[in-house]
């Protein structure tokens, strides 16, 4: 039995001048390890007589505690790998790979998408891949009707020569949704728009629409304006009025142009407005009674509003993006930014 074995200060001076974390274990070993001065001592504990035993013991106990304490305050002074490990620093310039998150047009989207909820609307999606009879017919565009001349349809190489296509506007869906369920229907439609536009800054041949429909009893064109002043205002988060300007679409009568008041000058005028005072939105109008007679609702009982504006408009008037083929380039720059 070698009590010496113990020596608390050369264990500490061997812990201290431990340099890196193998080091620092291998002296832990060297002293409260099982093969260690510990180790050894407690061996020879058996050999005493029992009267013996507990200071011995007593003196391990507290031997192996002053120990471990030292070797855990030393790890803790050399991190986790220690100083003197040859490693490439890396902290200049690394900034971690980042985590992906949504584009802004689908952050957009799902906004847009929450404040129609919270108004008691559901939220519906249609083909992109259309037919002529969703896309046109039956939103009383009659074949060779000059509308369909303003929209600048590609067709799809599919079954008869210019039936299949793709959606110029989300109003297909209008039709799909009262195809499928009785009034009342309240809904909006968002997804992806094509046109064979020629691109220019706030044009592209691939866009996203938003669409609203109503359908109820006794709705009004007061019902429409409403509806699109609460939703701009809580989408731009102050109250904004809208404009109605008498337009055409062959789907609804009367149609109108609907503006807001700008979001920028409040209505004074500015560059974004173009001295207006006003933004264009997009289109609206109640449902023509024909576009009923083709989905099987009675436009004698019914009647029913309906809006589609450009999704990416949003996001460009927010942020000042363009041009709109910005959205599509995919540049991560970009979309690293919002
Ligand atoms: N679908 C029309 C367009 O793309 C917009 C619109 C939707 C107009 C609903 C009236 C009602 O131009």
């Amino acid at each position: 039995m070698d009590l010496s074995e113990l020596d608390l200060d050369a264990a500490r001076a061997a812990i201290a001048a431990a340099a890196t974390a193998d080091e620092l274990a291998e002296v832990r070993k060297r002293f409260v390890g099982k093969k260690g001065a510990v180790g050894r001592v407690k061996e020879s504990i058996k050999t005493l007589d029992a009267a013996d035993r507990p200071k011995v013991g007593q003196a391990v106990n507290a031997f192996t505690a002053a120990v471990e304490e030292a070797v855990t305050a030393r790890e803790a002074e050399l991190g986790p790998t220690g100083p003197t490990e040859p490693s490439l620093d890396l902290t200049l310039g690394s900034h971690g790979r980042g985590r992906g998150h949504l584009h802004l047009v689908t952050q957009c989207q799902r906004e847009l998408e929450d404040v129609f909820v919270s108004l008691g609307y559901q939220v519906a999606e249609g083909p992109e891949v259309e037919d002529d009879w969703h896309n046109f017919e039956a939103l009383n565009f009659p074949p060779g009707h000059p509308a369909r001349a303003m929209q600048d349809t590609l067709y799809v190489d599919l079954g008869e020569p210019e039936q299949v296509l793709l959606r110029t506007h989300t109003s297909p869906v209008q039709i799909r949704l009262m195809e499928s369920q009785p009034p009342p229907i309240y809904a909006v439609m968002p997804g992806r728009t094509y046109r064979n536009e020629t691109v220019d800054a706030r044009h592209s041949a691939v866009f996203h629409q938003i669409e609203g429909l109503a359908v109820d009893r006794g709705l009004t064109f007061g019902d429409l304006a409403g509806t699109l002043e609460t939703f701009v205002s809580a989408y731009f988060g102050k109250k904004l009025k809208s404009r109605l300007l008498p337009s055409f679409f062959p789907f609804t009568e009367p149609s109108a142009e609907f503006a807001i008041t700008c979001v920028f000058c409040d209505g004074s005028g500015c560059r974004v407005c173009s001295n207006t005072g006003w933004i264009e939105l997009g289109g609206c109008g109640m449902i023509d009674p024909n576009v009923f007679l083709a989905v099987g609702i009675d436009p004698e009982v019914y009647t029913g509003f309906a809006f589609g504006f450009g999704l990416e408009r949003m996001p460009m008037l927010r942020y000042g993006v363009e041009p709109i083929k910005t959205f599509f380039d995919n540049d991560v720059r970009f979309l690293s930014r919002y």
